[in-house]
């Protein structure tokens, strides 16, 4: 099982490996304000936050400006799964918002996938700026084999996965999100450059809520995840500064 000191890419070092930057918090809330609420209330224990559907659709990409113009870094989860030309596109449009990390599915494919990193590498170029890293989703852990095959996929969701890391570290991938029973496997695949960014994670004694497989920040670290995605542990704590700065600290010690 490889080590976190192992797993520590260039990539990685780009985007920065203290404990701090290796957590980000899933900002799942309604709206701009309440967005910008969390944010202060988490303050100075945090700085790479998650920009999902939810706040994506009802504040549009200004919450995004507004959050990277304050220093924070952004991973924008917009799961792209679109023909190769208006993947691009959409990729492009995410990397003028100065993201660091954007989601695209790799069930899109290797054409899509290639011109997603591709206008990407070229955005980043053209505006004098590192490139935002594309992260392909593998399957997404609500679907269970069944589910698989009743899309006619004659597979296990396990080894999809697989199938999938390995297309998207082909197409050049930076990285992709998976659970944390799929790190060490997904690691095995795609080598130690990849970003494995990991949602899914419990602190001990924090509330399951609708998730499933779930692992604490400490064990998905030591799996060789690179980046954990935490959302309501920290935004419905009673404290959220403090619930952050506690998952910081076992980063740090894992
Ligand atoms: O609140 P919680 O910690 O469960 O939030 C996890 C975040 O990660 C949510 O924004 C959710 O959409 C996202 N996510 C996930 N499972 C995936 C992919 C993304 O929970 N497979």
């Amino acid at each position: 099982m490889p080590s976190s000191e192992t797993v520590c890419s260039s990539l990685a070092s780009r985007l920065g490996t203290s404990p701090k930057e290796r957590l980000i918090i899933a900002l799942d809330v309604p709206s701009a304000a309440e967005a910008q609420k969390m944010v202060l209330q988490i303050g100075d224990a945090a700085v790479f936050y998650k920009v999902g559907f939810q706040l994506f659709t009802a504040a549009g990409p200004q919450i995004v400006r507004e959050l990277t113009q304050s220093g924070k870094k952004i991973f924008l989860d917009l799961k792209v799964h679109e023909i190769p030309n208006t993947a691009a596109e959409a990729i492009k449009s995410a990397a003028a918002l100065q993201v660091q990390m954007v989601t695209v599915h790799a069930s899109g494919g290797s054409k899509m996938l290639r011109a997603a990193v591709e206008a990407a590498t070229s955005a980043g170029q053209t505006q004098g700026q590192s490139a935002p890293v594309i992260l392909a989703v593998t399957v997404i852990t609500s679907l269970a084999d069944e589910d698989l095959h009743e899309l006619g996929l004659n597979v296990t969701a396990k080894e999809q996965v697989a199938r999938l890391a390995k297309i998207a570290h082909g197409a050049g991938c930076g990285g992709v999100v998976a659970s944390p029973q799929e790190i060490s496997e997904i690691r095995k695949t795609v080598g130690p450059e990849m970003l494995i960014v990991t949602p899914g994670i419990r602190p001990v004694g924090s509330d399951k809520g609708d998730q499933s497989r779930i692992a604490t920040p400490a064990d998905a670290i030591r799996s060789g995840a690179t980046h954990l995605v935490v959302g309501r542990p920290i935004t419905k704590a009673a404290n959220p500064s403090e619930a952050a700065a506690s998952v910081v600290n076992e980063i740090a010690t894992a």
